[in-house]
């Protein structure tokens, strides 16, 4: 693991597998038992900030109860705010008290806003670390120079929920912005993967392309803890081939009236009803409406008869095939690393003694 992550998060194993901050999803239960894990909890709440505040206080008591945690000056998990939405102030007050050990940032309308958020946390809680997740290269670089965060999450295209419009998988995205950051002189900042990563062997190669961790949301939200709704779940579980069931557009954001999102962003999500009928030509006005009865028709319209809701997943959900409680997950998930690593290694040092002969 890269030296500078065990000092700042002194209770993670490596592999570093992290939940994403899911809005909703994520909350309190998730983030702790991936924390107690070894792995990094994040909580969802950039929205509802009572909510956020609620949960945090139950972190902190669940946390409690673990030493190793416990005697730390920040609670180990971090928490996401989305600078298009949240509010600075309230944010502020809550992080000055619960000091996360991570805050992550997404979403801000201009890049500028990140440098105005990173400012205003470290003032009030230098100890908390910031994370910034960002989609392309070009992103990469300027939000290193303006706010020096202390990890960059490279986002790529195949990742769940909101995400740029334009993007490229991590394939190319990671290696690419590494060797941009080094040559900039930011070789030194951590970079996290995220996208599509939903098992051992996405993890292991997201290590392989330069990343220090990475993040899973999609399987995450199979696990146990996390508060997706039961027929959301069902029908990620029944999603085979991602390339196929899942897809990229700004529909999603426009189900329940005009989109409040930055223009960059639009969000990858199951290839419901809502979306074949964009992708026919149906009007906005007429999706919209066929969404509310279906919503009003029952199981919050993630139900197989109707199924019209965002069912946010990345392209990795053919991979996702039950439900484990969170920490059977992380720990799966970084033995399943350790094993294809080392395969590789030894495979890779026995051809190498061949070639030699
Ligand atoms: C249901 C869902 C909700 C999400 N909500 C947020 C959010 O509130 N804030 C955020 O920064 N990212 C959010 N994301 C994106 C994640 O940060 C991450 O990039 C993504 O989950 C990684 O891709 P994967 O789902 O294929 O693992 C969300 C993703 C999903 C699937």
């Amino acid at each position: 693991m890269d030296s500078k992550f065990c000092t700042d998060y002194p209770w993670v194993s490596s592999p570093v597998i992290i939940n994403a901050p899911m809005e909703a999803a994520a909350g309190d239960e998730l983030a702790t038992e991936v924390t107690k894990a070894g792995g990094i909890g994040m909580i969802g709440s950039a929205v509802n900030m009572d909510d956020l505040e609620a949960k945090l206080e139950r972190a902190k008591e669940s946390l409690a109860s673990y030493p190793k945690m416990s005697s730390r000056s920040t609670l180990p998990l971090g928490i996401d705010l989305l600078p298009f939405v949240s509010k600075l102030d309230r944010a502020i007050s809550i992080i000055a008290k619960y000091k996360p050990a991570i805050v992550w940032l997404f979403a801000a309308k201009v890049f500028d806003d990140y440098a105005t958020w990173t400012l205003a946390i470290r003032q009030q809680s230098p100890e908390t670390k910031i994370w910034i997740q960002v989609g392309s290269v070009t992103a990469a670089l300027q939000v290193a120079k303006l706010c020096h965060p202390d990890v960059l999450v490279l986002q790529g295209a195949d990742a769940g929920g909101h995400g740029f419009e334009r993007g490229a998988s991590i394939v190319s995205l990671v290696p690419e912005a590494a060797d941009v950051l080094r040559a900039n002189g930011f070789g030194d900042l951590p970079l996290v993967a995220a996208g599509g990563l939903a098992d051992g062997r996405g993890v292991a190669a997201a290590l392989a392309l330069g990343a220090v961790g990475a993040v899973m949301g999609t399987r995450f939200l199979a696990a146990a803890e996390a508060r997706t709704h039961p027929q959301y779940r069902a029908a990620l579980l029944k999603a085979k081939d991602g390339a196929m069931s899942t897809v990229r557009s700004k529909v999603f954001d426009e189900l329940n009236g005009p989109s409040v999102w930055p223009e960059l962003y639009d969000g990858r999500a199951l290839a419901t009803n809502s979306y074949i009928d964009a992708a026919d030509g149906v009007a906005i006005e007429k999706i919209r409406e066929r969404h509310k009865e279906a919503i009003e028709d029952g199981d919050a319209g993630f139900g197989e008869k109707n199924p019209r809701a965002a069912v946010w997943a990345g392209a990795g959900v053919g991979i996702v095939n039950d439900v484990k409680p969170a920490a059977e997950i992380v720990m799966e998930v970084r033995n399943a690393v350790i094993g294809i690593l080392s395969r590789l290694s030894a495979s890779a040092s026995s051809e190498g003694k061949l070639s030699l002969l």
